[in-house]
């Protein structure tokens, strides 16, 4: 069956998660991703290793459905092999340090030159101009970086960077993105670009609402908040707040262990009603609770009202009663919980892949759902298991791959 990009072909020169997480969205999508790597392979196949001699989960569980095949770009054969998989290739994407393709002798004026056609990605902490841009980067420097830090956790606390990996997977969708973009691009023009998607960048564009709170300051206190913001001229940490409009946290249940809460949003239309159900009517003319006005000023005597009725539920039954009445809410689920889960393993969001060398390993689903387009996942390759078989497609002959192989260059 055709895929939304089938006939597209990706030069996947990625490592670690930012960018392997873009080109396993554009494989599920479609695309014959052919993942190179260096001779003694992307770091993360031996990385937090859980089964001796085995790819760890770390590499499984983001580069399914790719063909590898290993060059060595340091070797002048290699360096020829890397060509033509370049004029070959719809899309190349890399992540690696500042200036490391160029040091390699393949600058984007040398790319675009082999292949005019070409879209060239890069994933880079800072992006390619600026101060910033020949520094190194990872997850936790680009939420440092970005505004996620400062802005999570408790007020009274450090800073705290969040379970998500939004520096790396998140830079991945927008890198996706912006590829899938300049592709659409290229069927007006003809022409190939190049495309740069920054971690500290990505994150800054999903800390917007801080950004938008942080001008909100200098007007008054940020009354949603559960601290005390006048006076102050940064957002401060705001715990298990909404940072929405409409207030919210996570309320404790029985039998109370670490992860016993349910997240609840009060909107206003659902006031009457879940004060009903929690035995308060009274609160819904009460003068204090009344009227989300009255309520933001003392948030924290509402989240008590609710917790004194929710300590005798477990989260699954408050989830239950709540969207009963209509009230958005959402227990919060533990690892455990979310393997699990009915709902994620029946949309195929949490599924089994098995693997030729490791077993069967559960791995997340592509959150990317297109009806003409559906996604099949296929194990992660092992190192080097299409490298035959590519450069036959690139016509080499048998002789010449033979001697690629001698000489270190695949
Ligand atoms: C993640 C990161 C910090 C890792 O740093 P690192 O381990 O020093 O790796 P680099 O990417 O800087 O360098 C890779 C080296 O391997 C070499 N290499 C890579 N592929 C190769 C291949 N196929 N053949 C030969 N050499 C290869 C490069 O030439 C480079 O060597 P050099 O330093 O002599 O130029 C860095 O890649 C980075 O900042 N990337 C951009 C942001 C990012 O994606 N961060 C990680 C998010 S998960």
């Amino acid at each position: 069956m055709e895929k939304a990009l089938s006939g597209v072909r990706v030069l996947d020169m990625t490592h670690v998660q930012a960018g392997p997480s873009c080109t396993q969205l554009m494989a599920w999508l479609g695309a014959d991703v052919i993942k190179l790597e260096p001779p003694t392979g992307d770091i993360t196949r031996t990385q937090l290793r859980d089964v001796p001699g085995v790819d760890s989960l770390y590499f499984t569980m983001l580069n399914s459905n790719k063909r590898s095949i290993t060059v060595n770009m340091k070797n002048a054969d290699g360096k020829e092999v890397f060509t033509r998989l370049v004029k070959s290739c719809d899309v190349l994407l890399e992540n690696f340090g500042p200036g490391v393709l160029n040091r390699l002798g393949f600058p984007w004026e040398k790319l675009h030159e082999i292949n005019p056609r070409l879209i060239y990605a890069s994933i880079k902490g800072f992006g390619d101009s600026g101060p910033y841009a020949n520094f190194k980067a990872y997850e936790v420097i680009a939420q440092a970086m970005g505004g996620s830090m400062s802005t999570t956790g408790w007020w009274d606390g450090p800073p705290t960077v969040t379970g998500s990996q939004i520096g790396d997977s998140g830079t991945g969708v927008h890198a996706l993105a912006a590829i899938l973009a300049a592709l659409y691009q290229r069927t007006h023009t003809g022409k190939g670009q190049y495309v740069v998607a920054a971690m500290q960048d990505a994150i800054l564009n999903l800390c917007r609402v801080k950004i938008r709170d942080h001008q909100r300051l200098s007007h008054g206190a940020l009354k949603e908040y559960p601290t005390d913001t006048r006076g102050l001229d940064y957002v401060p940490r705001s715990g298990n707040a909404t940072g929405g409009g409409q207030p919210g946290t996570a309320i404790k249940c029985k039998p109370g262990g670490p992860n016993d809460y349910l997240y609840v949003v009060v909107q206003p239309q659902v006031w009457p009603d879940l004060c009903k159900l929690i035995g308060r009517e009274d609160l819904v003319t009460d003068a204090a609770f009344a009227t989300p006005e009255a309520r933001v000023t003392h948030l924290q005597d509402v989240w008590n009202v609710l917790e004194f009725y929710s300590k005798d539920y477990t989260k699954w039954e408050m989830m239950d009663k709540l969207n009963e009445i209509d009230v958005p809410c959402g227990p919060v689920l533990s690892t455990k919980e979310i393997v699990e889960n009915e709902h994620l393993t029946l949309k195929g969001m949490i599924q089994d892949v098995p693997h030729p060398t490791r077993g069967s390993y559960k791995t997340v689903g592509c959150p990317l759902v297109l009806s003409d387009s559906p996604v099949e996942i296929k194990p992660s390759p092992l190192l080097g298991e299409h490298t035959d078989e590519i450069l036959q497609e690139l016509g080499f002959s048998k002789e010449e791959a033979g001697k690629f192989h001698e000489n270190g260059a695949v």
